[in-house]
This record gives C-alpha cells, sequence and structure tokens, in this order.
C-alpha cells in the first residue's frame, strides 16, 4: 500500500517519504469551499490556494492584483472543506518581495487567518532572505521556479522558460539555494522536460511540476483548466478530464426553458 493511502493527513513530512518511497504526488488548485468538499472526497495529496485565483475566480488578465485579503476569504473557504489534504495558499505579488519583514507578517496572517499548512512563494536567490525569515517562524515553505506568472512583466510572454542555457544554470542555482534554505518543496513551472529530471534528481525535496513533464516528483494543474471551465487557455501540458462549460451551459439551458415554458415546479416541486 502506498504511503498517501495509508495516512489520514497529508503533511510536508509524509510527502518528503512520498518522493523518497517513488509515490507520484497529486496537487490541484481550488478557491472555495464547495470543491474542497469534493477535493476531500478524493485522494488528492495537496490542494493549493493558488493566486490563479486572480484569474479564474476574479477575471484579471493577470496574478498580480489579487490582494492578500482575498487570498485569506479564498485560503480559509478551502481549509474548512478540506480534511485530509495539505493546503498551502499562495502569497500574493507585493507581500513579499523586497521586504522580509513583510515578508513574515503576511505569512503569518495566512497562517492564522487560514489555518493553512504552508504558503507558497515564486522566485530564487532573490527572495531568500523572505523564505528564511517565514522559516524562522516554523512556517513551511514551498518554492516556485520556471515560469513565475508574478514576474509576468518582466518576462514579457508566457512561453516556456529556462531554455536558454544561463537560465537553466539559475534555475538548477535556485533549486539548490530554496532547498539548502528550508523550503520543503518546489513547483516547477514550463520549463523542459530534461530540466525537470536533472532538478528532481538534484534535490531530495519533492518537486511538483506543471508543463515540467513527467519526471517530477508530482504534477499540479488548475482545477478550472483540467475540467474545461476555462476555455480560451490551452496549453499543450494541459490535459483536460472533462468540458464542463458546456455541461453547465448545457444544464442551464435545460433550466431556462424549464422556466419559460412553465414545467418548473411541477406539482412535486411545490409547498
Ligand atoms: O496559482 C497557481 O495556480 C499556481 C499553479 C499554476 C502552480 O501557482
Amino acid at each position: 500500500m502506498s504511503v498517501h493511502q495509508q495516512i489520514k493527513r497529508v503533511t510536508t513530512h509524509v510527502l518528503q517519504e512520498m518522493k523518497l518511497r517513488g509515490d507520484k504526488i497529486a496537487m490541484i488548485t481550488a478557491y472555495d469551499y464547495s470543491i474542497a468538499r469534493i477535493l476531500d472526497s478524493t485522494e488528492i495529496d495537496v490542494v493549493l490556494v493558488g493566486d490563479s485565483a486572480s484569474n479564474v475566480m476574479a477575471g484579471y488578465e493577470t496574478t498580480l492584483p489579487i490582494t492578500l485579503d482575498q487570498m485569506i476569504y479564498h485560503g480559509a473557504s478551502v481549509v474548512r472543506g478540506i480534511s485530509r489534504a495539505l493546503v498551502i495558499v499562495d502569497m500574493p505579488f507585493g507581500t513579499y518581495q523586497g521586504n522580509s519583514k513583510e515578508a513574515l507578517q503576511s505569512a503569518i496572517r495566512i497562517m492564522k487567518e487560514t489555518g493553512a499548512g504552508g504558503v507558497k512563494l515564486e522566485g530564487g536567490e532573490e527572495i531568500v532572505e523572505s523564505v528564511e525569515r517565514i522559516l524562522s517562524a516554523g512556517i513551511p515553505v514551498m518554492g516556485h521556479l520556471g515560469l513565475t506568472p508574478q514576474s509576468i512583466h518582466k518576462f514579457g510572454t508566457y512561453v516556456v522558460r529556462a531554455k536558454e542555457e544561463a537560465e537553466a544554470d539559475k534555475l538548477m542555482h535556485d533549486a539548490q539555494l530554496l532547498q539548502e534554505t528550508g523550503c520543503f518543496s518546489i513547483v516547477l513551472e514550463k520549463i523542459p522536460a530534461t530540466l525537470a529530471s536533472r532538478v528532481t534528481e538534484s534535490i531530495k525535496i519533492p518537486t511538483i511540476g506543471i508543463g515540467a513533464g513527467p519526471q517530477c516528483d508530482g504534477q499540479v494543474l488548475v482545477l478550472h483548466d483540467m475540467l474545461g471551465i476555462t476555455q480560451d487557455f490551452s496549453p499543450r501540458f494541459l490535459r483536460r478530464y472533462h468540458n464542463l462549460f458546456e455541461e453547465i451551459k448545457g444544464a442551464v439551458t435545460v433550466y431556462i426553458n424549464d422556466v419559460k415554458k412553465l414545467d418548473f415546479p411541477n406539482e412535486k416541486e411545490q409547498y
């Protein structure tokens, strides 16, 4: 029996053990209680309250506008629905870069007000001071390297990162640094599969890939993308497991027709 089938609550230590045993880690995003309840009925290992909520929930073009208060609202809603998985909350743009004291305060607010099991920050060497300070308060930190959407205005596009040697070398170095600093895991987003494989082999903590090939220790997808609720985002790495956009549209269309033709509510559906 694999580790994740035996445990009642996934912790960072469980993830570490899964890497050692070669058990793959499954992570997915959630932003609200009702979805969290559904996820809690599965054997999902990690639920990420991603700042992709900025796109998926709020309709912004980037992840930059979402605030700490909004992330805390989403985080607390998800935590109330999860009893088994490890819940990680993204620290939003502007709450940890360049000021480690503010980073610690933001992380403490997330932990106190959501009940999550840790936080995720984007970046390598540039944010190590913040990571150190957050860790010093006993807060588990997940790193995030490769395509880091909070830096989209620096990159200019969402294309694959670290294809060139210099950027790949920096990423390898950043991964080592995040491990040495004490991160318990690192998300690798949209980088060549060969590089993700090298990173995964070179560090002891688990890597979680998104568009980073099959050799990562785990995978993560944005729930609304893999369920086909979002329609206008289809990168090569995205596998769609459903077309909920069409299913929801179909159900709502039938409901509208039922109302219009006085078929709903019927005799049994009234008091
Ligand atoms: O915000 C998010 O959903 C993420 C994942 C894409 C890893 O950071």
